[in-house]
């Protein structure tokens, strides 16, 4: 897995041709250009000839960029694949994906054209079908990463979520040790209360902790906090240099294990601490690319 940063993943409708040029100047490390469910049923066909024009003609920077297609059973799928395809998309975000199936015929559709060649395949994470098929779904052709779609789920679930999400940790979980398995990325599922900032920081300090890369956003209010809360902290940056450099001090003596803050450090704290570096590098570089 590389250090590309996914701390904030910003969905946007396709149909909506202002936050489609707002997006432009956000600082998202990746946008999901979304024609799925946030696109009515007749504004599909006009979103997806507008969104494979912004996407050829504007400049979204480095940031990752990824288009969501509705399912390939809704008869919508085929053709937002047949027009996006033009613009040569870096990856694909299938919803409702219920198993490995649903990615194998979305990768031979992909394979059957030259534009798609390079486009990998993001997969929703939303049904108890796909949950329980995570770790085949995470190994299937194509994929890069897994997106939460903790709403669908809770739907299907039947459950109520609170502060903690305790109704949704066994799906979660579940999802992230699929992704890790395979080496692919996790971003956990939106926070819909967009205006409230304490909820929101809360459950990205979660999604964090459970080891998400990121969070997927629906209002540009949110960014800020998701980027601050899964970047790496200044104090643990500074740790992880000490870290290293006390390991490679230990190593040179023909030691295996240095201590640090009263805490010991072996090969696999070395491999954590220059994981963090990579990563806190990779945010400096795409925050200065701009
Ligand atoms: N991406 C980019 N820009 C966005 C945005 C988004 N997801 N959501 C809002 N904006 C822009 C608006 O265009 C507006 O721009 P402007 O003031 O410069 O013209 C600005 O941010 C402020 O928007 P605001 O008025 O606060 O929000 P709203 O009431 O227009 O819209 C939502 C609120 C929730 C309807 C809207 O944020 C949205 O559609 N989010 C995405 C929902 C989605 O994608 N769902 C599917 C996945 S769960
Ligand atoms: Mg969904």
């Amino acid at each position: 897995m590389d250090a590309r940063p996914f701390r904030s993943v910003l969905y946007i409708p396709g149909s909506k041709e202002r936050a489609l040029e707002k997006a432009r100047g956000l600082a998202a490390d990746a946008i999901i250009f979304d024609l799925e469910d946030a696109v009515a049923p007749d504004e599909k066909a006009n979103a997806r000839t507008l969104l494979a024009r912004t996407l050829a003609e504007a400049d979204y920077g480095r940031r990752a960029k990824l288009v969501r297609i509705n399912a390939l059973s809704t008869g919508w799928g085929a053709d937002d694949l047949e027009v996006i395809s033009e613009a040569r998309p870096e990856a694909v975000l299938l919803p409702k994906v219920d198993g490995p199936a649903d990615i194998e015929a979305l990768a031979r559709l992909l394979d059957a054209r030259p534009e798609t060649a390079e486009t990998r395949i993001w997969a929703m994470m939303e049904s108890p079908k796909g949950v329980l098929d995570a770790a085949a779904i995470a190994a299937a052709p194509r994929m890069a990463g897994f997106v939460l779609g903790t709403n669908d789920l809770a739907k299907d679930l039947g459950c109520r979520v609170g502060p903690g999400r305790a109704a949704l940790q066994c799906a979660l979980q579940t999802c992230l040790l699929a992704a890790r398995a395979e080496g692919i990325v996790a971003v956990d599922g939106v926070y819909n209360a967009f205006r409230d900032e304490d909820g929101l920081r809360a459950e990205c300090v979660e999604g964090r902790d459970l080891g998400f890369d990121g969070k997927t956003l629906i209002h540009p209010a949110q960014i800020d906090i998701a980027n601050e809360v899964f970047a790496p902290e200044a104090g643990e940056v500074d740790l992880a240099r000490r870290q290293i450099a006390a390991h490679q001090e230990a190593t040179a003596r023909g030691e295996g294990v240095a201590v640090v803050d009263g805490k010991i450090v072996e090969n696999l704290h070395v491999e954590t601490a220059q994981r963090l570096l990579a990563r806190a590098a990779a945010i400096a570089e795409l925050q200065g690319a701009g």
